[in-house]
């Protein structure tokens, strides 16, 4: 069978990433241009420099991944770009980049959700991976268990009602000087402390979760005493969220009766959750999968990916595909 090359685009957020993945497994190259840099003066992501910042990234970029691949335009057979969910102005960035680059070259265009790019990461990394599996989608604006029926069908199990858990850990970081992005920093100090501060603990009779009461909690117990040792709270809250996530995955392990279970985004990068995770497969006899780091922050390989089984699978998109902000998994269009 003849190889598929697939282009893939993300600009959902502050890094401008292009990607070209041979049939949806493995990377040719996969550029991520950060601007991390640029917002950590601000404390987090300002959505109109972000946008500004891609406009000026992108073709750039897209250039450096062909060359990487060690392909020209004409190689592509068909283009993913993510057009949600995500800050409307960087979206649009790469959905309209990637419509242009569809229209000129005459290939076909598959609008891609950013979410279903998470979960994709981990085919790359795990060439043996295949639905159907549970994914516990771990970011900086989502939070969702989601069972993975097969490459293109998903079902929500459960998901955050307030915060997502990457917000929090970026917050906490915030409140106690650790500064943006918080969640690698509160994964290096953590190593140093213990768990030994009592957090509150969410807890609901579904699938969902939430992270604002730990939070709060957190910022009014620096508060109240500015001098509590930030590696022990750290490590308390690694603890508590962890916790939090294995309970919800262990009540869908016995209600779907599965045993594949796979982490996906940026907070899945955390080495306590991963070693935890990883825990499973000795104490529940699980099969554990998780990203290597590079793919579990956002990047545009893992969209290609996706956008490669939505393109086996026969979804396309015209040239009217716009940026979706608030694109729920498995309401594409
Ligand atoms: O997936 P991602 O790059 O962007 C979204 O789609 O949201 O996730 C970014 C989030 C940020 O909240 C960042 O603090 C968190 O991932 N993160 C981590 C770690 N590395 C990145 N959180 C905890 N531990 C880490 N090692
Ligand atoms: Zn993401």
């Amino acid at each position: 069978m003849k190889d598929i090359i697939t282009l893939g685009i993300e600009s959902s957020c502050d890094e401008t990433s292009v990607a070209v993945v041979k049939n949806g497994r493995e990377v040719l190259s996969n550029v991520i241009d950060s601007q991390i840099k640029i917002h950590e003066q601000y404390g987090g992501v300002v959505p109109e420099i972000a946008s500004r910042n891609h406009v000026e990234a992108i073709s750039r970029v897209t250039h450096r991944a062909l060359e990487e691949a060690n392909i020209k335009f004409e190689d592509i057979d068909h283009i993913a770009c993510t057009y949600g969910p995500g800050l409307v102005g960087a979206l649009l960035v790469g959905v309209s980049y990637a419509k242009a680059l569809s229209y000129t070259l005459n290939i076909p265009l598959i609008g891609t959700n950013h979410i279903q790019g998470h979960i994709a990461a981990n085919y790359i990394t795990h060439k043996d991976l295949e639905p159907p599996f549970l994914c516990m989608i771990i970011s900086g604006g989502h939070t969702h268990l989601v069972y993975i029926k097969n490459y293109i069908e998903f079902e929500i199990l459960g998901k955050t009602r307030d915060d997502a858990i990457g917000e929090a850990f970026d917050k906490v970081a915030r409140v106690i000087g650790l500064g943006y992005p918080g969640g690698p920093k509160i994964d290096k100090l953590a190593k140093e402390g213990i768990p030994n501060i009592q957090l509150p603990k969410s807890r609901f009779d579904n699938l969902d979760f939430s992270f604002s009461g730990i939070k709060t909690a957190i910022i009014n117990l620096h508060h109240k005493n500015p001098e509590i040792n930030r590696a022990d709270l750290c490590a308390s809250f690694e603890e508590n969220v962890t916790q939090v996530l294995l309970d919800n995955v262990l009540k869908a392990v016995k209600q779907l009766d599965i045993k594949k279970v796979a982490l996906a985004g940026g907070v899945s990068a955390n080495t306590y959750i991963r070693e935890k995770f990883m825990e499973l497969e000795k104490t529940h006899n699980m099969k554990v999968y998780y990203p290597t780091p590079i793919l579990c922050t956002d990047n545009a390989a893992m969209i290609a990916s996706a956008g490669y089984y939505n393109f086996i699978n026969g979804k396309r998109s015209d040239l009217f595909l716009n940026a979706i902000p608030n694109l729920k998994l498995g309401e594409e269009t």
